[in-house]
């Protein structure tokens, strides 16, 4: 196993719940390390670029509405194979369909408003931690 970054995001739907230590305390009892954070608000134009892959996608434009709409609370996880085991601990995009004992399943909502991002590989956390931190905001 090898150390990782990953970006996380605590979506509006779970900031307007005021559910983010509940959230943070599932990171933490994974073994993921929380090396970065900041309460932030982002533009319609800022989501549009951080969710450009998505831009063919029908809910695209709901999304970065979405994202736009209220707080959010972006992080660095720090851990062992920790895009996958964020992943993991996150469950499915669908909280109907995550597992039991997930983040999505116990917090989301809906498909749009499921509480949480992950990056899905090592590569794109790289490029997702630029879009949001400098090299100093990152203590492990
Ligand atoms: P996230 O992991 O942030 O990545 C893209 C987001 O698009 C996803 O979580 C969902 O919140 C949102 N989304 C909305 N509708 C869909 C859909 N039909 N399929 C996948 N993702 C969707």
């Amino acid at each position: 196993m090898s150390e990782q970054k990953t970006l996380s995001i605590i979506k509006p739907d779970a900031t307007a719940r005021n559910i983010t230590g509940s959230i943070n305390a599932r990171f933490e009892q994974a073994g993921l390390r929380i090396i970065a954070q900041k309460r932030i608000s982002i533009s319609k134009e800022q989501a549009e670029k951080f969710y450009e892959i998505h831009q063919d996608k029908a809910f695209y434009d709901s999304l970065c509405e979405y994202m736009s709409s209220g707080p959010i609370v972006v992080q660095v996880l720090l851990g062992n194979d920790a895009v996958a085991k964020n992943r993991e601990i996150m469950g499915a995009t669908n909280p109907a369909n995550a597992a039991i004992g997930t983040i999505r399943r116990d917090f989301g909502e809906s498909i749009e408003h499921n509480a949480v991002h992950g990056s899905d590989s090592e590569e794109n956390a790289a490029t997702e931690i630029a879009f949001f931190f400098s090299g100093i905001e990152l203590v492990g």
